[in-house]
């Protein structure tokens, strides 16, 4: 089990399709082709599979046009969804996608991919994880959860291992509300705090996970590429607006003093009216990280 379920992943995907920075995945062009097999990926926190989806076809354009995935997450119930959500995708794109009876196998004009999956809670395991030697580690929407120490022993093995990484949509910290309301910059400074809780790794990096892994992979001889991959949530996408909303508001609670209650209420309803005409945009702060041994 983990504080993510499907719905969730399934709202906020589009936004992070539309938010990442894909210019970078081209650079991963430069990793060797296998002769056999393809090039190996690790999706770490795959969740139901959204980075599998959004990476694949870029890699392939890259000149990967044989990928074996390996996804694993801790929660199985979000594994299992991995599949259906596959194959929905695929069908929507015409491309085959069958099962393996291991994993599956999704065959496009130009490139196919065996993916596979497994529950490992990579907290614990971060010493067992199958790393692809001379291959591609990846992470969405992770990093932020994971602390110092946990970060630090991951990159000295993938270096060990001769892995690349990409690691998409590291929230940074940034938010910005249009029409603002001036409990604003209170709640973000609460919201960032309680970011930074130990969220199973020990104390979380929070915003400032994508800065301290890209020092990190540098001292590690690492070249590292970044770049902006920000969430422009506008009222077309109300119901992310609502449910990111709602979330600010009860991780801005815990970390606020107990009278916190009526003015926190007072904000979320100024912006939950803002939602509701149609008016409200959000920009939520994340980066990209490319980097190549
Ligand atoms: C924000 S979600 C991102 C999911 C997916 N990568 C995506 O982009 O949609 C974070 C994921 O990390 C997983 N996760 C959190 N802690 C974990 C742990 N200790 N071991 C394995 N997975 C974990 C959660 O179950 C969840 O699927």
């Amino acid at each position: 089990m983990s504080d993510f379920n499907d719905h969730w992943l399934a709202l906020r995907a589009s936004a992070d399709s539309a938010a990442r920075a894909d210019h970078l995945v081209a650079t991963l062009g430069s990793l060797p082709v296998p002769a056999h097999g393809g090039l190996k990926v690790l999706d770490l926190g795959c969740g139901i599979g959204a980075n599998l989806r959004h990476l694949a076809p870029l890699l392939a354009a890259a000149g990967h046009a044989h990928q074996q995935w390996t996804c694993v997450d801790r929660d199985s119930a979000l594994l299992a969804r991995l599949p259906a959500r596959t194959h929905a995708w695929a069908d929507a794109r015409d491309l085959a996608c069958a099962g393996t009876g291991a994993g599956l196998h999704i065959q496009a004009d130009a490139w196919q991919a065996d993916v596979a999956w497994k529950a490992m809670d990579l907290a614990v395991d971060v010493n067992r994880l199958p790393l692809p030697a001379g291959g591609l580690v990846t992470a969405s929407a992770l990093l932020d959860l994971v602390s110092e120490r946990w970060l630090a022993i991951l990159l000295r093995r993938c270096r060990t291992a001769g892995c690349a990484l990409m690691l998409a949509l590291s929230y940074d910290g940034r938010c910005g509300l249009s029409p603002a309301h001036p409990d604003d910059t209170r709640v973000i400074g609460l919201v960032n705090r309680h970011q930074r809780i130990d969220k199973g790794f020990g104390l979380a990096l929070g915003p400032g996970a994508a800065a301290t892994a890209g020092h990190r992979c540098s001292v590690l001889g690492y070249r590292v590429r970044a770049a902006p991959s920000d969430w422009h949530i506008g009222p077309e996408l109300a119901e992310l607006q609502r449910v990111l909303l709602d979330g600010w508001r009860d991780a801005a609670a815990q970390m606020a003093d107990a009278d916190a209650a009526g003015w926190l209420d007072d904000w979320h309803a100024a912006h939950l009216a803002s939602i509701e005409g149609g008016t409200l945009q959000m920009v939520v702060g994340h980066m990209d990280l490319v980097v190549l041994p």
